[in-house]
């Protein structure tokens, strides 16, 4: 079977195209493919406008890409119709950042559950299905009586982030994309809505793409992870590796960025970090040497392709060019795969 969601080439530029000084790179020629099998927890971790969530709206068909295909089962997303897309929205669930915009708020909450269990027929009665919503609050800490029956703005934003987790519970799908899904909720909270998202994936089998600006969380619960720069990958691999021993300049700011001893501290919080991406511009170089401590005449000529500086750890950084490259389609391969012994994937 074709594998569930492939990205190949994909480029997301918003405004008025290449030749227009306004527009904005959100993704650059990124590939990546994610399987269901093995189920893997991934995070995307970068800075505020590293196209995080361009991603993720892409990968949920939600945006177009301005170049590349986003596949689904090996069909393209932008065109797929009928059964496909059904099975589709079934198998793809997500949990935004400010969820606040997938409600209607016209009505209840109960909406966002009682539409799925109706299309996808996951009940046989109203009472079964008044149950199966129950289970699944409960499941992320909500209670159902002061749940069910209230209007979107009569919650806070973290219940409306645990309501969008309780509907991806009820789906039981092969990928739930959470993008930033712990922004809006207190630390205790924070734990219990990882801790779904780890269970869901270790009992039920399923995928997840964790977003998120936070390394500390998405060191804690992923097994790999992609660290973009500019709508670039800038470091992919064994979240051990890549946390432990950042070997992309990029990579190594961020971490000297965070104090060891407040594993909680987001990234924003050092001031060098916080400042905005710059335009690039037509930049043909590498999109961080103009932050780089150890830029290269080479930097500023070529964009560095990955470098596989070892076997489940690939970096865009020319530092590494005694290593081989990786060809860029093929970046899952360095991943680890924590259900076989040797830790790589089939
Ligand atoms: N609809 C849009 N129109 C124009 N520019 C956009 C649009 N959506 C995103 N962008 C731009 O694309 C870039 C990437 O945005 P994106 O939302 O993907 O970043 P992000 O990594 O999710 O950031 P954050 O951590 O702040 O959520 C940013 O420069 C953003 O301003
Ligand atoms: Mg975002």
């Amino acid at each position: 079977m074709p594998p569930l969601i492939e990205f190949r080439n994909v480029s997301k530029i918003f405004g008025g195209g290449l030749f227009d000084k306004q527009h904005t790179v959100a993704l650059e020629d990124f590939s990546l493919t994610i399987d269901d099998a093995p189920p893997l927890i991934t995070a995307i971790v970068g800075e505020s406008g590293s196209g995080k969530t361009t991603l993720a709206r892409l990968l949920l068909g939600l945006e177009t890409p301005s170049q590349g295909v986003v596949l689904y089962r090996g069909r393209d997303l932008a065109t797929m119709h009928g059964k496909a897309r059904r099975q589709f929205l079934h198998d793809i669930q997500f949990v935004f950042q400010d969820p606040y915009g997938v409600y209607n708020p016209f009505y209840k909450v109960d909406h966002v559950l009682t539409k799925p269990i109706e299309k996808f027929k996951l009940a046989n009665s109203r009472r079964d299905a008044r149950k199966l919503m129950e289970t699944v609050l409960e499941t992320v800490g909500l209670r159902p009586e002061e749940t069910l029956g209230r209007y979107p703005h009569e919650m806070s934003g973290g219940q409306r982030q645990r309501v969008m987790v309780a509907r991806a519970l009820l789906l039981k799908p092969r990928l739930i994309i959470a993008d930033e899904p712990v922004s809006m909720v207190d630390a205790s909270l924070r734990a219990t809505i990882l801790g779904n998202l780890q269970e869901l994936n270790e009992k039920f089998g399923i995928s997840i793409l964790y977003i998120t600006h936070d390394l500390a969380t998405g060191y804690q619960i992923s097994h790999n992870m992609i660290v973009l720069y500019h709508g670039s990958v800038a470091e992919a691999g064994d979240v051990e590796l890549v946390v432990k021993t950042p070997r992309h300049p990029y990579t190594q700011l961020l971490m000297d960025s965070i104090p060891q001893a407040v594993a909680e501290r987001t990234w924003h919080k050092s001031s060098e970090i916080n400042t905005p991406l710059a335009p690039l511009g037509g930049h043909s170089g590498c999109k961080f040497a103009a932050r780089c401590p150890h830029v290269m005449a080479t930097c500023q000529l070529r964009r560095p392709p990955l470098y596989l500086s070892e076997a489940h750890r690939a970096v865009a950084c020319y530092l590494n060019d005694d290593s081989p490259t990786l060809n860029a389609a093929h970046l899952d391969k360095v991943f680890i795969d924590p259900t076989t012994a040797n830790g790589a994937p089939e």
